[in-house]
């Protein structure tokens, strides 16, 4: 076994106020499928961070950072030592949660800082909503291939959750666990095989 110094690194994002609810439970899949495959893994909750909204006052072009000092900094160091990030939301009327909107508006400022160097990290979306319809969740699926593309992202793979209403639902749903493991396995040994 490599040391962890040489061992890629994920970084879960769970978005939802909801501990141990159906989007921590994805995510979890995906950190054990990653760390089965050798990935060093570690896993965040928004709602115990203190992330204050962008205020888009474009500092960030001037000073190369942002005005605003807050558990993001913590969290940007993270973000740019994970070559992969598992960036987990619920649909929230047809969006992600306020929490994980606020975090993803934080990225303009790491972007245009040079704080996180964005390009060629891959990410996998966790998806859970109550909607039976997979097709509730296109407007957020719609957001992560936008903003990802335009900062030069891979989308390595989208675990939408469809019929996870109550926590834990998406137990119900075998499959989709298995899908969500299999895509941090997977991410994992791609990355391994063309070192
Ligand atoms: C404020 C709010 C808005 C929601 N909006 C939607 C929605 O538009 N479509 C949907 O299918 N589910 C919606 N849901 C249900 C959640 O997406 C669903 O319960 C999900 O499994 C929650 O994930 P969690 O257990 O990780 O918190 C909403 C839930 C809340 C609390």
């Amino acid at each position: 076994m490599n040391g962890d110094k040489d061992r890629t690194r994920v970084l879960g994002i769970v978005g939802s106020p909801r501990r141990g609810g159906n989007t921590e439970i994805l995510v979890d899949e995906v950190l054990s499928g990653a760390a089965e495959g050798g990935a060093v893994v570690e896993k965040i909750i928004l709602t115990e961070l203190a992330i204050a909204p962008c205020q888009g006052c474009d500092a960030c072009y001037e000073i190369g950072d942002c005005v605003q000092q807050d558990d993001m900094q913590v969290l940007f160091e993270k973000m740019q030592h994970s070559q992969v990030w598992v960036l987990g939301t619920p649909i929230y009327y047809y969006g992600p949660t306020a929490q994980f909107k606020t975090f993803l508006d934080r990225w303009y400022g790491a972007h245009h800082g040079g704080i996180v160097s964005f390009k060629g990290k891959r990410a996998i979306l966790a998806i859970p909503l109550e909607d039976t319809k997979q097709t509730s969740a296109r407007h957020t699926t719609g957001m992560f291939q936008g903003a990802l593309d335009w900062l030069k992202m891979e989308l390595f793979a989208t675990v939408v959750a469809p019929g996870a209403h109550k926590p834990g639902d998406v137990r119900n749903y075998p499959d989709v666990l298995d899908s969500a493991r299999v895509a941090g396995k997977k991410v994992i040994e791609t990355m391994e095989s063309s070192k």
